[in-house]
């Protein structure tokens, strides 16, 4: 695994490994390959996007960093910005839990504002903060230069993969990771490659928007996986599923996510969100095979899924919704 984040002109996010399963492949009867994006320092993906946002917006002179994100957007602004010298505030609604609040002060040096009782609102005065000169506001999924940043996730596995995916299994909040996998997708010739988007129930924004055929706006978000919690799924998201017959969108209980998070431990010694267990039930489970059935995908001998990470997970909180959910 290399850093090229030490560097000034280079990125800040890491090359992560892609390895096989042998766990999981045995379950799944089908070679399973991880991107293992959970170890990017910040702990998750966003880093890849976000980290290609605050760079383009520094070379145009910006001096700070503003980002409303309780979660791992906020976490990975604020790695961003210590790594390049620049202030970060970082907004949080009243919600987030202290461990996040002190991992943003003491780990990486952000200012911390708490302000309103849902994210919307932290988000709106954020926006209002930024409209000062040469500060950048962080959107945490929706600007073309995010998903730029998120592509590289794809890049980086198509040379590490032995051969081309039948199918890569990608979990969706705003759809910003969707957008840049599919981005990727098409630079590396995988553009015939099925995608299988998964959701939990309870913050099943883009699977709405999919089958209203229009952004939906969830009225609240109810499940456990808070980091996909988009209440709208991006534009763009809706626009790509509409466009490519090969976005399959899958929606599954909090139960499923939590249950792959916990296997996940057991069979690789990491600990993720169910935000993440979300794409990993997808191969502990049956959702491939469902999906074959349904006729909407063919044979599958190898699967890419993207183990998107996340910091907000305490193996005491895996244990209360363990217990939450009887497993
Ligand atoms: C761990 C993790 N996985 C997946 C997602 C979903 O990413 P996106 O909002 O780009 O769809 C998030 C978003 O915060 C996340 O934190």
């Amino acid at each position: 695994m290399s850093h090229s984040g030490s560097r000034a002109d280079g990125p800040l996010h890491m090359v992560t490994p892609t390895i096989r399963s042998f766990p999981i492949s045995a379950h799944a009867g089908y070679d399973v390959f991880l991107k293992l994006d959970n170890l990017q320092i910040p702990g998750s993906f966003k880093i890849r996007g976000i980290g290609n946002l605050m760079k383009k917006a520094s070379q145009q002179g910006c001096k700070k960093v503003v980002c409303a994100s309780g979660g791992n957007a906020g976490l990975a602004a604020a790695y961003g910005a210590k790594m390049m010298g620049l202030p970060a505030t970082i907004v949080l609604p009243q919600s987030t839990p202290a461990f996040v609040a002190d991992k943003l002060r003491n780990e990486f040096g952000a200012e911390v504002e708490i302000v309103g009782k849902v994210w919307d609102e932290s988000n709106a005065y954020a926006i209002n903060l930024a409209k000062q000169p040469d500060i950048l506001y962080v959107h945490p999924f929706d600007h073309p230069d995010i998903w730029e940043g998120h592509s590289t996730l794809i890049e980086e596995a198509a040379k590490q993969l032995p051969c081309k995916p039948d199918v890569v299994i990608v979990s969706v909040g705003g759809g910003g990771l969707l957008n840049g996998l599919f981005m990727g997708m098409q630079k590396v010739g995988w553009g015939s490659v099925p995608c299988v988007a998964m959701e939990t129930r309870g913050a099943d924004s883009f699977n709405a928007a999919v089958k209203n055929g229009k952004l939906v706006t969830l009225p609240d978000i109810t499940s456990v996986a808070k980091c996909l919690g988009a209440l709208t799924v991006s534009a763009k998201s809706l626009e790509l599923a509409q466009q490519y017959q090969n976005i399959h969108s899958v929606v599954i209980n909090d139960a499923k996510a939590v249950d792959a998070c916990l296997k996940f431990a057991d069979d690789h010694r990491y600990l993720v969100e169910p935000a993440c267990g979300a794409s990993l039930a997808a191969v502990y489970g049956d959702v491939i095979k469902g999906l074959q059935k349904e006729g909407k995908l063919g044979e599958v001998k190898t699967a890419l899924v993207v183990v998107c990470g996340g910091s907000s997970v305490t193996l005491k909180q895996l244990e209360t919704w363990r217990d939450m959910f009887h497993l």
